[in-house]
């Protein structure tokens, strides 16, 4: 599939609709909260979810009406918690799922699948959870979008607010990768760069949303946030053909992608869009800070907070994950795992990745490739499943991570080597071929 054209949308393609969010409701006690800028329970500071008025959701909803949509998230507007498709916003989703026929080989699995949504237009799926964000802060009459970041929030909250005419503030963690802030930069955000981790800079939003009146997609506008992550769930049935894979394996942060990508399976199959099917739902998170899947195998659903991560999977380092309980469970009942990956296997796992199906994934990327053979080793994951991997962030945002020797070598600083360049001459080249042969073909 193509991604859909950027730019203003006609009214008439904005498909106004019967309303179908009809609030919030905490997804601890049950209460229900009026729709509006809010994150958690008065009652019981429980986090909330958004809620949609069904008939109305059914009543546009069927296999053909959405193939007769441009490509992108908007596709799947009735299961999301906007009004309208923004007038102005990204050509976010519809990337592909790629048959990774070499790489499964070499995983033992028949059939793997990989979700390459490192194609977004700021190179990560937070385009997805940031458009259904942004189009309800343009809703709710906001101006100003921020965002708590640990890496590629960052970006794609600069590019949305850059797209939809509001200013945009990013704060993030002063150690991650370079080429995530000159992103969020380029677009013209306002960067916050604190000393501090992520889960720092969390509560510190709070305060500031609060105070600033500003939108923080991940904080005040969370419920909507969550939602945009069900449309990599549409995505993958529709280009399956309208069916469910028997595995997804999902990197987890703070929990949010992971138990998305179920509920948006759960309401494929009650609005009679694909046959029931019981999906393994397998978590990825790096050994360095790997709360959830401690508390996985520790048979607990609380994950322990992890209070100083230490990891090369850097937009995975959350340590203290707000739904990491409910991705807990969402492993025991679904029979899958959650699965803690070292750096080295992430390394190699994304040097498999590029090497074998030609796709650079980012560090999150690695990370959730390197669970499959420890998912396999459990038997979560058999031979002959149909496997779903996300691969959530490009690899040109994380190039250390590749730890590859044969580029250390290379360069000093950002240069290549003197030593190592050939004069432009065919002489040159054919002694340089003598020393060093060619690339070996697999
Ligand atoms: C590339 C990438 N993949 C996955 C995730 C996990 O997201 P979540 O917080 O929804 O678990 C993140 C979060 O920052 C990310 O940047
Ligand atoms: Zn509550």
């Amino acid at each position: 599939m193509i991604l859909g054209a950027a730019g203003p949308v006609s009214p008439a393609e904005r498909r106004v609709l019967v309303p179908r969010i009809t609030g919030l409701r905490c997804r601890s006690c049950g209460a229900d909260v009026p729709t509006g800028p809010s994150y958690v329970c008065a009652s019981c500071f429980g986090p909330l979810e958004v809620v949609y008025d069904e008939e109305a959701v059914a009543a546009g909803l069927s296999r053909a009406a959405i193939a007769d949509r441009p490509a992108g998230i908007w596709r799947y507007l009735e299961l999301l918690p906007v009004e309208h498709v923004p007038a102005r916003s990204l050509p976010v989703g519809s990337t592909p799922l790629q048959r990774a026929e070499r790489l499964g080989a070499s995983l033992g699995i028949e059939h793997l699948w990989l979700k390459n949504d490192s194609l977004n237009p700021t190179l990560s799926f937070k385009d997805r959870v940031v458009a259904v964000a942004t189009a309800r802060a343009v809703e709710f009459g906001f101006d100003t979008l921020a965002c708590a970041s640990t890496g590629n929030l960052a970006g794609a909250v600069a590019a949305a607010a850059a797209a939809a005419g509001l200013r945009a503030y990013v704060f993030v963690p002063a150690d991650i990768e370079t080429a995530k802030v000159r992103q969020a930069l380029a677009y013209g955000a306002t960067l916050v760069p604190v000393s501090g981790t992520y889960d720092q800079i969390n509560r510190l939003s709070l305060e500031i949303a609060d105070e600033h009146g500003w939108a923080f997609v991940n904080v005040n506008l969370r419920p909507y946030y969550a939602e945009g992550s069900k449309t990599l769930a549409y995505e993958v049935a529709e280009q399956l053909g309208w069916r469910l894979p028997d595995v997804v394996v999902a990197p987890i942060a703070s929990g949010s992608l992971y138990t998305k990508v179920a509920k948006g399976f759960g309401e494929l199959v009650r609005y009679g869009l694909v046959e029931p099917k019981e999906v393994r739902f397998v978590g990825a998170q790096p050994s360095g800070c790997a709360p959830v899947a401690n508390a996985f195998s520790a048979g607990i659903d609380r994950p322990v907070p992890v209070r100083d991560p230490q990891t090369i999977v850097k937009s995975l380092a959350i340590g203290d994950p707000a739904d990491g309980q409910f991705a807990v469970r969402q492993a025991w009942a679904t029979g899958g795992s959650i699965e803690s990956v070292s750096d080295d296997a992430t390394s190699a796992a994304m040097r498999q990745v590029a090497t074998l199906e030609g796709t650079f994934t980012e560090a999150a990327g690695g990370c959730t490739v390197g669970a499959i053979p420890l998912a396999r080793a459990r038997g979560m994951i058999r031979a002959s499943d149909e496997v779903v991997a996300l691969l959530t962030g490009n690899g040109m945002k994380t190039p250390d991570a590749l730890a590859d020797p044969a580029s250390s070598m290379l360069f000093k600083g950002d240069e290549i080597r003197e030593e190592v360049r050939i004069p432009a001459t065919f002489d040159a080249f054919e002694h340089w071929l003598e020393e060093h042969g060619g690339p070996a073909v697999a």
